[in-house]
């Protein structure tokens, strides 16, 4: 595939709403809770029933335009992928931002905002692209460790950070009152110059 992978003003933000970022869900990490033991939860696959679909920019206050309405957009990037011109995929990715709370209030921590691939398009290496970009824009960019934030629910994306050699940091089963069933898991990766 004739790929091209380039960074583009973060005013073309709406580039990625023609990139669909809605996935099925069909299985789901479960967590179980290590018994008379302190510490653990072990995550393990579980398929589901009734599978869904999850679309992230239907949640309320998501959406890719409504970013620049809360946060100053001056030090995100946008990343695209296009096939002839035709936009398949899409990174964001941010650093040093005010009300930025993934960004922990560190100037060296970059937060993979989001990453998107055309269902179309998936599987055929365009995420992993991607996100070799965005570990390149952070590491322009003075930053030394990239974070990323998904739910237990989105098992594809999380295998997915796995093999880009992320590490699982944190679980948190409590981060979405409005969503008790998910849980919100934090990928970090070190990055090196
Ligand atoms: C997650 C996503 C960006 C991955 O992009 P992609 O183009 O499909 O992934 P790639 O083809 O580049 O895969 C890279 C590696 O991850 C692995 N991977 C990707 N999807 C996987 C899955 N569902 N299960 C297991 N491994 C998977 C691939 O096997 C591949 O491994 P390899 O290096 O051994 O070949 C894409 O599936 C997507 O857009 N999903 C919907 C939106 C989303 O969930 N975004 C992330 C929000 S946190």
């Amino acid at each position: 595939m004739n790929l091209e992978i380039n960074e583009e003003p973060i005013s073309n933000l709406s580039v990625l709403e023609t990139i669909s970022i809605a996935f099925s869900v069909d299985r789901v990490l479960e967590p179980t809770l290590m018994k008379n033991r302190l510490i653990g939860i072990v995550l393990e696959e579980r398929d589901l029933e009734t599978p869904y679909t999850k679309d992230y920019d239907a949640l309320d206050g998501e959406g890719t335009t409504r970013w620049e309405t809360r946060f100053d957009l001056t030090n995100w990037g946008l990343i695209v992928a296009r096939f002839a011109g035709s936009p398949l995929g899409g990174a964001v990715i941010a650093f040093d931002t005010k009300n930025v709370n993934m960004l922990e209030g560190r100037r060296d921590l970059a937060v993979l905002w989001d990453l998107r691939v055309g269902p179309e398009e998936r599987g055929k290496g365009v995420g992993a692209a991607l996100f070799k970009a965005a570990e390149r824009w952070a590491v322009s960019h003075g930053c030394t460790e990239l974070k990323v934030e998904t739910q237990n629910n989105n098992v594809s994306a999380c295998r997915f950070y796995q093999r880009q050699g992320c590490s699982l940091g944190a679980i948190n089963r409590f981060a979405y009152p409005d969503l008790p069933h998910e849980i919100q898991l934090i990928w970090r990766k070190s990055l090196s110059k």
